[in-house]
C-alpha cells in the first residue's frame, strides 16, 4: 500500500476477530518498529511480543481484572492475537549520552524531553503503519500505573524498562464501535500551524 493510503485510512481499530495473525506479519511489524530513528543512535527500545490467545490471556489477566471486564467498553480488544508492548530504559540513554562523542556528564536538565519515550513512540508508530499496510488493525494504549507492578510480574519485566504502551495488532471486526474521543471537533489546520511566528 502507498505510505499516503496508509495514512489517509489510519485509524485505530478496538473491536478484532479471533483470526490469527501470521509469525511472519508480526516479525515484520517489530523489525520494522526498530528501524525508526533514536537520539544518539541509543536503540534502546525494547519489545514485548505476545503472540496467541495463551500470550495475550495473561497481558489481560494482569491489566485488567476479572472484576472490571463488564465495564470494559471494548470487549473486542481482547480478542487481538497480538500485543507488542514498548519499552522505554532511561538510564541506556544516560550511558550514552555519557559516552566521549557526546560527553554529557552534568544530565539534570539535559533533555529537552525524555528522549527514551520519544523513541519507544516512534517506534510504536512504525509498527502500527507496518500492521496496516499489511492490511491489519492496530490499537495504541497505556498500561496505567495501578496495573504496572502486576504487568511486571506476570512477565518478569525489569524496573529499569518502562512501558510506553503497547500495539494490539489483529484482524479488524467488520464492526468498529466509534470512540468517544472521535466527538472532539479538534482544533483546525490554521489553528496548530504558526507559520513564520505564533
Ligand atoms: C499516547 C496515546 C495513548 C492512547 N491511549 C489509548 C488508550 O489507552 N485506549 C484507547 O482506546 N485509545 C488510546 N489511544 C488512541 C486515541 O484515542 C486515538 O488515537 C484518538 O482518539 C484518535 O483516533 P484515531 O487514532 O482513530 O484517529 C491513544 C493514543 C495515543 C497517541
Amino acid at each position: 500500500m502507498e505510505l499516503q493510503e496508509v495514512l489517509r485510512r489510519r485509524r485505530m481499530t478496538r473491536n478484532f476477530t479471533r483470526e490469527p495473525v501470521a509469525a511472519e506479519d508480526v516479525d515484520a511489524i517489530v523489525a520494522n518498529a526498530r528501524r525508526a530513528p533514536s537520539a544518539g543512535n541509543t536503540r534502546a527500545t525494547e519489545f514485548l511480543v505476545l503472540h496467541g490467545p495463551g500470550a495475550t490471556q495473561r497481558f489481560w489477566d494482569a491489566t485488567l481484572p476479572t472484576s472490571k471486564r463488564g465495564d470494559f467498553p471494548w470487549p473486542g480488544l481482547l480478542e487481538a492475537p497480538v500485543l507488542i508492548v514498548f519499552l522505554a530504559n532511561e538510564t541506556a540513554y544516560r550511558e550514552r549520552y555519557a559516552e566521549p562523542d557526546k560527553g554529557v556528564t552534568d544530565q539534570a536538565d539535559f533533555w529537552p524531553v525524555p528522549y527514551w519515550y520519544v523513541d519507544a513512540g516512534f517506534a510504536a508508530m512504525l509498527a502500527q503503519l507496518t500492521a496496516l499496510d499489511r492490511g491489519l488493525g492496530c490499537l495504541f494504549f497505556g498500561i496505567f500505573p495501578p496495573r504496572l507492578a502486576a504487568f511486571r510480574e506476570a512477565f518478569g519485566v525489569p524496573d529499569a524498562y518502562v512501558p510506553v504502551g503497547a500495539v494490539a495488532v489483529g484482524h479488524p471486526a467488520a464492526v468498529q464501535r466509534r470512540s468517544r474521543s472521535l466527538d472532539r471537533s479538534g482544533a483546525s489546520f490554521e489553528d496548530v500551524v504558526h507559520r513564520g511566528s505564533w
